[in-house]
This record gives structure tokens, C-alpha cells and sequence, in this order.
């Protein structure tokens, strides 16, 4: 019995050229690099330049994503791309990306569930190709969270990046064993009694403003393990696979400590998470395509690998996904 399974062909990523560093940081507010490196693991955090916006980091990262993957634009009909910094309130940036790379067949939509962007934006393309009404896509997490800070509050601005991270998906009959390649199972959860813990204060229909991200940094912290890791161990529970058999754990980079906590609770050796948060800070739904790209690009995934992707963010959302490399 064969089974459709969402293999991914390729995956790239961008990153603006400036780097705005701790020390940077610690010049213009009350804040040191001892403190962010201690409580979050951040050295450095790239930031958008003037007139760069969330299509032009997306639209660099699909190409090197396609490049990757060998694969023209034109093969590509479906774009999901998850952010909460879009260039507009409508339409979806995700257009903007399509129309950039010349497509002007299929669909394409963002996807907005904060931090865990990428995890639901994969799951929701990869139901997409399972179910035969499109046949390849890009998943794209790209975001300018440095446009939605508050530069002056220091417990959420240290913490936060721009970047964007692409994969490329082609539906593909597999043997339907845990041997497939592809996306194997996704998870994904919410719970709307959090909304006020990691929210942004403004948007068209409340203030007709932007607004400024706004965070109970505790409160998040408390929740997160215990989120973090109930999904990843229904993803086991789905598919067999354990913290042993798995081959990489490539989280959402909000933290580190909440990433070795997390990999701690769930007996995953540390040599196989793999970490950009030192480098990328967190920058929300890119922040796993960003990291994986990273561990593909220096030879830690290779084909077959079964790679763990796990996400929480805002809402809260939270999420893991499966997948053979
Ligand atoms: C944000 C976070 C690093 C703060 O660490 P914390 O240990 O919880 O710190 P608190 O917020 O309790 O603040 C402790 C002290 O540090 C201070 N502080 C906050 N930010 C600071 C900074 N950047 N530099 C120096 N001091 C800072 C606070 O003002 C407070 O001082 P006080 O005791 O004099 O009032 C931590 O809560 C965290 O990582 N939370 C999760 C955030 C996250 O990952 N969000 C994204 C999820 S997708």
C-alpha cells in the first residue's frame, strides 16, 4: 500500500546583512551581553534594512530554496508563507513573493500563528499535496520582528530578529512505511486563554496601528516546556519514532534554555539539537527554516534522516511536525 507523503526537494534561507549585537544593545538601553547570553543564549540578531521588507527576505529565501531543490518557479504551485510582520495588512505577502518569482498559477496565502508559523504552515501544505489538489509548494517563515518592537522596553527587544527560511515539497507516492521520506505527522495545538501573555498591542481593527510586541516573558517561559513537549511526544506516539531514533531536533529558537530544558524533559542527546538562537536570535516563524537550512548547508542533515521540528508561540500556538530528510 503506497502512501502520499510531502518529500522535501530543497530549503534555503536569508539573512540581512546588519548584525546588531548584544554590546550594541547594552549601549543604547539598561541591558548587558552577560545578562541576554545568560538568561537566552542570544549573542546577535540580524535586522532588516530600511525599505527591506518581510516579501524581500521571503522572496530571497524561496530562490536559494528552489536552487537547492533544482527545481524552476515555475514547478511551484502553492506558496504558504507564515508571518506576523506581513508588508501589508492585505494582500498577503505571500503574493507579492508569487508574483516576484513569476508564478501566476496556483494559490498563495500567509499563514499567521506567531512563533509556530512554520510548523502549521508545513502541516497546512503538506495536506495540501497528501490530498492531490496541488502537487509542489513553498513553506515560508519570514519576518521583520524589529519593525514591532519597542526598542525601549529591554525585556522583549533583546530577544527578537529578522530572517526568513524557505522548503520546497513535491507530493510523492512512498512505500507508506516509517522509512518514507517526506513529512511523516504534524501536530499543531492552540489555546486562546493565553492570548494577553505574547501579543502585539495594536492592528487594523483595534488601533488602526502596527503596535508593539508585548510579552509576560514569565509567564511564556512557564508554559513553554510542558507545551513543547506533550506535542512533540503525540508526534512519536504517531509514528514509533523516539528521542533515540530520531537524527536531528530542530526547535523554534526563542531560547536556549527553554530548548535544552525542553530536549532535557524528552531524553534527546544534545549533540543532536541543532542551535542558531546565539546567532539569529528569535525570529519567530523563520526561525526553524533558518536553523535548518544551516544544519543541511554544513552536512548534519543528509537524506534519510528523520529530523523533529517543534514550535510555540503566541495565541499560544504550538506544534511539531516529522520528517525524513
Ligand atoms: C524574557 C526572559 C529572558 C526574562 O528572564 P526572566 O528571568 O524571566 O526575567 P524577568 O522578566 O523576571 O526579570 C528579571 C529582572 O531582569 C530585568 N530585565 C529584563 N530584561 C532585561 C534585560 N534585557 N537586561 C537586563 N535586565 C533585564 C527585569 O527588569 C527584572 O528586574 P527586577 O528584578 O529589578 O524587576 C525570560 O522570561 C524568557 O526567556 N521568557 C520566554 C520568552 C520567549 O521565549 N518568548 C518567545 C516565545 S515564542
Amino acid at each position: 500500500m503506497t502512501a502520499k507523503r510531502s518529500v522535501v526537494l530543497g530549503c534555503g534561507s536569508y539573512l540581512p546583512q546588519k548584525v546588531l549585537t548584544n554590546a550594541e544593545l547594552a549601549a543604547r538601553i539598561d541591558t548587558s551581553d552577560e545578562w541576554i547570553v545568560q538568561r537566552t543564549g542570544i549573542r546577535q540578531r540580524h535586522i532588516a534594512a530600511e525599505g527591506e521588507f518581510t516579501s524581500h527576505l521571503a522572496i530571497n529565501a524561496a530562490r536559494a530554496a528552489l536552487e537547492h531543490a533544482g527545481l524552476d518557479a515555475q514547478a511551484i504551485d502553492l506558496i504558504v508563507l507564515a508571518t506576523s510582520t506581513p508588508d501589508h495588512t492585505f494582500p498577503a505577502t505571500a503574493v507579492a513573493v508569487q508574483n516576484e518569482l513569476g508564478i501566476h498559477h496556483g494559490a498563495a496565502f500567509d499563514l499567521q500563528a506567531v512563533c509556530s508559523g512554520f510548523v502549521f504552515a508545513l502541516a497546512t501544505a503538506d495536506n495540501f499535496l497528501r490530498s492531490g489538489a496541488y502537487k509542489r509548494a513553498l513553506v515560508i517563515g519570514a519576518e521583520t520582528f524589529s519593525r514591532i518592537l519597542d526598542w525601549n522596553d529591554r525585556g522583549t527587544c533583546v530577544l527578537f530578529g529578522d530572517g526568513a527560511g524557505a522548503v520546497v515539497l513535491e507530493a510523492q507516492d512512498q512505500p507508506g512505511l516509517p522509512s518514507d521520506r517526506g513529512v511523516l505527522t504534524t501536530h499543531l495545538r492552540s489555546d486562546g486563554r493565553h492570548k494577553a501573555k505574547l501579543y502585539v498591542d495594536g492592528g487594523p481593527s483595534t488601533t488602526q496601528t502596527v503596535g508593539h510586541l508585548r510579552m509576560e516573558g514569565r509567564e511564556v517561559f512557564k508554559h513553554a516546556v510542558g507545551m513543547i513537549t506533550d506535542v512533540i511526544v503525540d508526534a512519536f506516539d504517531a509514528t514509533g519514532a523516539t528521542a533515540d531514533s530520531i537524527d536531528w531536533f530542530i526547535p523554534h529558537q526563542a531560547n536556549k534554555r527553554i530548548i535544552d530544558a525542553s530536549a532535557h524533559k524528552l531524553h534527546i542527546a544534545p549533540q543532536k539539537v541543532v542551535l542558531t538562537v546565539d546567532l539569529h536570535g528569535n525570529t519567530s516563524a523563520a526561525s526553524i527554516p533558518l536553523a535548518l537550512a544551516v544544519a543541511v548547508k554544513d552536512g548534519r542533515v543528509k537524506k534519510g534522516d528523520l529530523v523533529l521540528f517543534e514550535a510555540m508561540g503566541g495565541g499560544f500556538t504550538w506544534g511539531s511536525a516529522l520528517v525524513r530528510w
